[in-house]
């Protein structure tokens, strides 16, 4: 998923892609939001996209930098929100060792850490604790693991949606889907994306100095996952993980 992929998207992005926003049905992420924001401070949008998230933090904030790979879904962003005056629009890539960021107090990243490549993970979570003060909060929302094997094991033991899932997959094509189930990496609409385990996103953010100081899940009805999810089908439903991190001081 490098920057062509969401350059290429970006036309089509309100139709293709999972809005968290609307399916956060408990607002979590934007209660969250509102808990640790202050209007001295500033926010940086971290894979800001079209912008969902920029009316809920712009009158939060003195200033919102809206951070996208894609130029294309910033000039979507920007022509959707005009009114809103104290945000920067900014093209950058996280997975850039050479991005340079003004740190600020807040850091909001949702579902754009997705990256199935190890090494553009790495920086990217390099930039994530470049980004974000001493003492300032990290707002990131990730898919999950358990999640989508949840689904997986679901869907196979009550035969949901059995004729989507029907196709017979040749050696060479299982392999291609499953070969990096070991590192999280799975595919959606068969893109591959990475998907994190509670723990692993845990360490991973002790590394990078953020001490991780809530965990929620961001759940979503069954219909996002099966066309026709049996009636019955209630809880557990399929989540992503939010987790709301203090960037440690020195
Ligand atoms: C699934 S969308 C989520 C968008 C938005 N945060 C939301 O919740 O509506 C992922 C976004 O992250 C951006 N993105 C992916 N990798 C990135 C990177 N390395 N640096 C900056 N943005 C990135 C993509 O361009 C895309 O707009």
């Amino acid at each position: 998923m490098k920057r062509n992929y969401w350059e290429k998207m970006a036309p089509h992005y309100q139709e293709e892609i999972f809005d968290v926003l609307q399916n956060d049905k408990k607002k979590w992420i934007a209660r969250s939001i509102r808990t640790y924001a202050n209007p001295q401070h500033q926010v940086i949008d971290i894979g800001c996209a079209v912008g969902k998230w920029l009316p809920i933090l712009s009158p939060l904030f003195k200033k919102v930098i809206a951070l996208d790979i894609s130029s294309n879904n910033l000039k979507i962003a920007q022509s959707l929100f005009p009114n809103l005056k104290n945000i920067s629009y900014r093209q950058g890539d996280m997975s850039n060792n050479r991005l340079r960021l003004q740190p600020a107090e807040m850091g909001v990243c949702i579902n754009a850490l997705l990256t199935p490549h190890a090494k553009d993970r790495a920086i990217f979570f390099k930039n994530l604790q470049r980004c974000i003060k001493a003492g300032g909060t990290l707002i990131l929302t990730v898919p999950s693991v358990e999640s989508y094997l949840l689904t997986r094991i679901i869907q196979q033991q009550y035969k949901i949606d059995a004729a989507l899932f029907s196709e017979r997959l040749t050696k060479e094509k299982a392999f291609q889907n499953w070969k990096n189930l070991n590192q999280g990496v799975l595919n959606i609409d068969n893109v591959p994306h990475k998907h994190f385990l509670q723990e692993e996103l845990s360490l991973s953010l002790l590394q990078h100095q953020f001490e991780p100081i809530q965990f929620k899940r961001i759940e979503y009805d069954w219909d996002t996952e099966f066309v026709k999810p049996p009636r019955w089908l209630k809880r557990p439903r399929p989540w992503d993980w939010l987790v709301v991190a203090k960037k440690i001081t020195k």
